[in-house]
């Protein structure tokens, strides 16, 4: 992970350089190319297969300039778990309504915690229970009858989230791209920086399913507890219809946090051997 973590923020500091306007701090950094051109990193990625995050490695720039890596197995080598038919990559991010850099300087000069985010997003999307002139809104088109993938990361700055989707339990397979031994839950947690990837059964009547985020805070800290949605839309229902919202664990759950951390195992206890293992299904 740190190799790879080393790379990816090598990467991105070339990235960086594009949307750094000060010269002094550019002249700082290594692997910095000039606007308008591009630079190639060339790393191996050893052991390890889902999703990571990459992100600007400029302290809260890392709230708006960030994507995922998705790696995949090695040709041949399957899943450990039933093919799904089909991916979505789902970041959760944190949101202000002001310039997150002048957000954090405010706090570190002052010597609070620096203001709490306006909204949570789910692909860059609050969803509509936000009152936002535009109902800015993710969906996953689905079948019935069908598994899916999700890839979740939590690239929000602060907080640890809770992720549901109504009426469906999630399976989760990988996390931080290890395999995980599976194991079916009606929501996940996910901290900062943290990768998921769950499986999503849909055997549920084809209708609209509201897909949850929100904030786990325990401590008596000041939390955006907003909750952000997007939605889960079996094929054929129209818009019209108003989706049913999950149940996600109170805020200061930290029973479930507990009792779901202790369920992260790894699929393969000592190391990871991506050709001897005999796939679930
Ligand atoms: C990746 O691994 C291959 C085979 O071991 C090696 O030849 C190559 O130099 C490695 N590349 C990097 C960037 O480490
Ligand atoms: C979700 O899992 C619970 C506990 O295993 C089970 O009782 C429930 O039927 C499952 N729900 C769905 C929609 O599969
Ligand atoms: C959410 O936080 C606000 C303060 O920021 C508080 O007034 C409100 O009670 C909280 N809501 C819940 C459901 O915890
Ligand atoms: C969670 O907050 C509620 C009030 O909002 C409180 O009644 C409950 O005791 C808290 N639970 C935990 C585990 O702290």
């Amino acid at each position: 992970m740190a190799g790879l973590g080393s790379y990816i923020m090598l990467l991105l500091l070339g990235i960086l350089c594009l949307l750094i306007t000060s010269p002094a701090e550019a002249a700082t950094r290594k692997n910095q190319f000039d606007s308008g051109s591009s630079y190639t990193n060339d790393f191996n990625v050893t052991g390890q297969r889902g999703i990571l995050w990459w992100h600007a490695h400029i302290p809260w720039l890392r709230a708006t300039v960030y994507d995922d890596l998705v790696i995949m197995p090695k040709p041949g080598t399957p899943f450990p778990f039933p093919k799904p038919a089909k991916e979505f990559e789902t970041l959760l991010g944190e949101w202000w309504n002001s310039d997150v850099e002048k957000v954090e300087n405010q706090g570190n000069t002052i010597g609070l915690l620096p203001d709490m985010s306006d909204a949570h997003a789910i692909n860059g999307k609050p969803g509509p229970l936000f009152p936002c002139s535009e109902k800015h809104t993710f969906a996953m088109e689905v079948e019935q009858g069908k598994t899916y993938l999700l890839r979740i990361i939590n690239a929000a700055l602060n907080d640890e989230l809770f992720f549901a989707i109504a009426g469906h339990n999630l399976t989760v397979v990988e996390v931080d791209a290890v395999y995980t031994k599976p194991f079916t839950t009606q929501a996940i947690l996910i901290a900062p920086g943290q990768t998921t990837n769950v499986l999503v059964q849909t055997n549920q009547a084809p209708n609209r399913y509201f897909i949850a985020t929100r904030a786990f805070m325990d401590a008596p800290i000041p939390v955006d507890n907003k909750t952000a949605t997007a939605i889960l839309q079996y094929k054929g229902i129209p818009n019209t219809v108003l989706p049913v919202l999950p149940q996600l664990p109170a805020s200061n759950d930290s029973a479930f946090a507990l009792s779901y951390n202790k369920k992260l195992l790894a699929m393969f206890p000592s190391k990871l051997i991506e050709t001897s293992f005999t796939p679930l299904v």
